[in-house]
C-alpha cells in the first residue's frame, strides 16, 4: 500500500513489476534517483529494501521524508492532525491567489465567479491558510513538519479542481472540489531500515550516497513529443508549482492565468532531463544526460523506466543501454490487458516503442 498525490508519470500501476525485477537482482539497497510521488520508494521500503530516495522537487523530499524516515507509531501524529483540522478558517495569501467562489452560469452550471479558473474553492483555501500558518508557527521537528505537510497535500489533492496538475484548472467546479478539506494521518509505518532522502540534482545525489547501493531505479522525465506544447508546461516544477509553494510557504511572485511561481518559468528553472532540444551533434540533450548518468551511477544493476510518448527515440535509448551494460530484461506495460509483456527480441521493443504512450522497464547489468 502506497499513498501520494496525483502525479504525471507516477509508476503506481507498475509497482508489482518494478518490485519483481528489483527482487530478481538479489540486491537489497536501492537508489530511486527520480522519486517524484515516492510511490516506488514506499513500495520498496515496505517490502524490506533499504531505500535512498532523491528528486529535485520540494514536494518529493517532504513526501519521501514523511514515509521513509518515520520510525514512530502513526498514532503519535493523531493529536496534531486533529488540532490542525479544528483551526478556524482564515483569509490569507492562498485564498487571495487561489481561492474561488461558486456561482451559477446562465445555463445553470456551477462556474467560477469572475471567469478566472481556480484550483480550490474558497472554503478550502481558507482552511489551507490557517493550517499552513499553524504548521510554521508550531516550530515542529523536521519529521513531524514533513508528516503534517504530507497530510495537507494529500487532503488538498482530494478536493482539487484540476486534471492532476496545476498547469490548468477546470472551468466548471469538479464534484470533489465541493468536499470539505480534511486532514488524515498518512498511511505511515515504522521504518526498520535506515533510509535516506535527498533533494538534489541526480548527478549530485550519486555523490552523496551514505552507503553502497545495489540497484538504481531511474525514471527521468521524458517530456512530450508534442511539438506545440511549450516546454515549461510539461516541466514538473511548472506542473506542481503549488506543491512547492505549500511546502515552502514563501508567498512567491506569480504570473499567468494559473498564478504560477515566477521561479517555475522557462528561464528560471529546468533540468537537463527536461531539455527537449538537440545538441550540436544532433543528439537529444536529455538522452546524452541519461548516457552520462548510467555510466556514473555507482552500482551493478539499473532498472530504467521509459515512456515512448517522450522525445527520446527507442534507437537512441537502445544505444545508450548497449554502451554501458547488458539488457537483461525488457518489459512493456499493457494497461488495457493489465499485464506486462516480456519481450524476447530487441527489435520487438524498438518497433513497438515508436507508438505513443507505451511504458517500458529495462533491467540492465553494468
Ligand atoms: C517521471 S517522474 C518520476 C515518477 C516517479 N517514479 C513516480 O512513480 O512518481 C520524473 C521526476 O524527475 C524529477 N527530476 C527532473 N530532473 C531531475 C534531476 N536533474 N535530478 C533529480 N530529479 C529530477 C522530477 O521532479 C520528477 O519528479
Amino acid at each position: 500500500m502506497t499513498e501520494s498525490v496525483k502525479y504525471a508519470g507516477s509508476k503506481l500501476k507498475l509497482l508489482p513489476q518494478i518490485l519483481e525485477l528489483i527482487q530478481s537482482t538479489g540486491g537489497s539497497r536501492i537508489f530511486d534517483g527520480f522519486a517524484g510521488s515516492t510511490r516506488v520508494g514506499q513500495a520498496l521500503a515496505r517490502s524490506g529494501f533499504k531505500v535512498v530516495s532523491n528528486d529535485v522537487a520540494d514536494w518529493s523530499f517532504v513526501l519521501g521524508s514523511a514515509f521513509l524516515l518515520n520510525k514512530r507509531s502513526p498514532s503519535q501524529f493523531r493529536d496534531l492532525i486533529c488540532h490542525l483540522n479544528k483551526l478556524p478558517p482564515e483569509d490569507g495569501w492562498f485564498t487571495q491567489v487561489y481561492g474561488g467562489d461558486v456561482t451559477k452560469s446562465h445555463q445553470g452550471n456551477a462556474v467560477q465567479q469572475d471567469g478566472f479558473k481556480r484550483p480550490w474553492q474558497r472554503k478550502n483555501t481558507r482552511k489551507l491558510d490557517a493550517i499552513r500558518r499553524e504548521i510554521s508557527e508550531l516550530k515542529l521537528d523536521q519529521l513531524t513538519r514533513n508528516v503534517a505537510l504530507t497530510s495537507l497535500m494529500l487532503a488538498l489533492d482530494q478536493v482539487d479542481n484540476s486534471l492532476g496538475h496545476f498547469s490548468s484548472y477546470l472551468r466548471n467546479w469538479s464534484p470533489r472540489s465541493y468536499k470539505d478539506l480534511e486532514l488524515k494521518v498518512p498511511s505511515l509505518w515504522i521504518n526498520e531500515k535506515h533510509n535516506q532522502v535527498l533533494q538534489k540534482d541526480v548527478f549530485d545525489a550519486i555523490q552523496c550516497l551514505e552507503a553502497k547501493v545495489d540497484v538504481a531505479y531511474l525514471d527521468p522525465p521524458y517530456g512530450s513529443n508534442n511539438e506545440k506544447m511549450p516546454p515549461s508546461r510539461v516541466r514538473y516544477a511548472a506542473y506542481y508549482h503549488l506543491w512547492t509553494t505549500i511546502c515552502r510557504n514563501d508567498q512567491p511572485d506569480t504570473f499567468g492565468k494559473v498564478s504560477r511561481r515566477k521561479d517555475s518559468s522557462d528561464k528560471a528553472c529546468g533540468s537537463v532531463f527536461e531539455e527537449y532540444r538537440k545538441n550540436e551533434a544532433g543528439e537529444f540533450i536529455a538522452v546524452t544526460a541519461l548516457d552520462r548518468l548510467i555510466e556514473r551511477v555507482p552500482c551493478e544493476w539499473i532498472l530504467l523506466s521509459y515512456s515512448s510518448g517522450g522525445r527520446a527515440t527507442s534507437e537512441a535509448l537502445h544505444e545508450v543501454i548497449g554502451r554501458h551494460g547488458k539488457l537483461v530484461h525488457a518489459l512493456e506495460a499493457r494497461y488495457k490487458k493489465n499485464v506486462m509483456a516480456s519481450m524476447k527480441w530487441t527489435h520487438e521493443w524498438l518497433r513497438s516503442a515508436e507508438e505513443p504512450h507505451r511504458e517500458f522497464l529495462f533491467l540492465i547489468r553494468k
